[in-house]
């Protein structure tokens, strides 16, 4: 299988909640494990949860760590679930859940860097055939990486990894981009 990058616009505050989906509804393939309408459930779920997580608290560092487990906890056949924010010309570790990472990834470099340079969530369908991938679990096969807006500001971005192949689709993308958004807006004052 080759592989293909599915990019979309960024999830800036206020943008992200009208993204348009480039398939029809309906007629996607379908990723391993969910049908279409019980992902879209999910998402909705998870949007219901993360706001109550965020509920009167505001460091964003405990934020972020219930974040990445409310994903790693809910969403099926996901291996790694986290941050990497960006500080200076680099993506740094933030809180995540899975196995131990890479710490920095340098803007363009691997599927984080490239999602971070060209401002875009992208979708792996199968990592071994995405150019320049920075393996840190043997285990994942699939990724999606959402970048993190401040207004135009970048912050970093989101990164799941999972086992399957094509594990991640549109819908994940919409629903992970409404999640990041609705996490950015709790953050006000983000500073740096
Ligand atoms: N695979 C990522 C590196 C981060 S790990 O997946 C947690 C990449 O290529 O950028």
């Amino acid at each position: 299988m080759t592989a293909v990058l599915t990019k979309r616009k960024p999830a800036t505050k206020r943008s992200a909640g009208k993204q348009k989906t480039a398939t029809k509804r309906g007629t996607k393939k379908q990723a391993a494990g969910s049908k279409p309408n019980e992902k879209t459930k999910l998402y909705a779920s998870l949007v219901v949860q993360l706001m109550s997580l965020l509920k009167g608290e505001h460091d964003f560092i405990a934020n972020a760590a219930n974040f990445s487990a409310l994903l790693f906890n809910s969403l099926p056949n996901v291996n790694w679930a986290g941050f990497y924010f960006l500080h200076g010309d680099e993506l740094v570790l933030g809180p995540f859940q899975g196995n131990p990472a890479c710490v920095r990834i340098p803007m363009g470099k691997g599927v984080c860097g490239v999602a971070a340079q060209q401002l875009e969530t992208i979708i792996v369908p199968n990592v071994h055939e995405f150019p320049g991938h920075i393996a840190c679990d043997v285990a994942s096969n699939a990724e999606i990486v959402v970048p993190l807006f401040d207004g135009e500001r970048l912050l970093g971005v989101l990164d799941l990894d999972s086992p399957i192949i094509g594990r991640f689709d549109d819908r994940d993308a919409e629903g992970l981009n409404e999640l990041v958004t609705v996490f950015v807006a709790h953050e006000e004052g983000l500073g740096t």
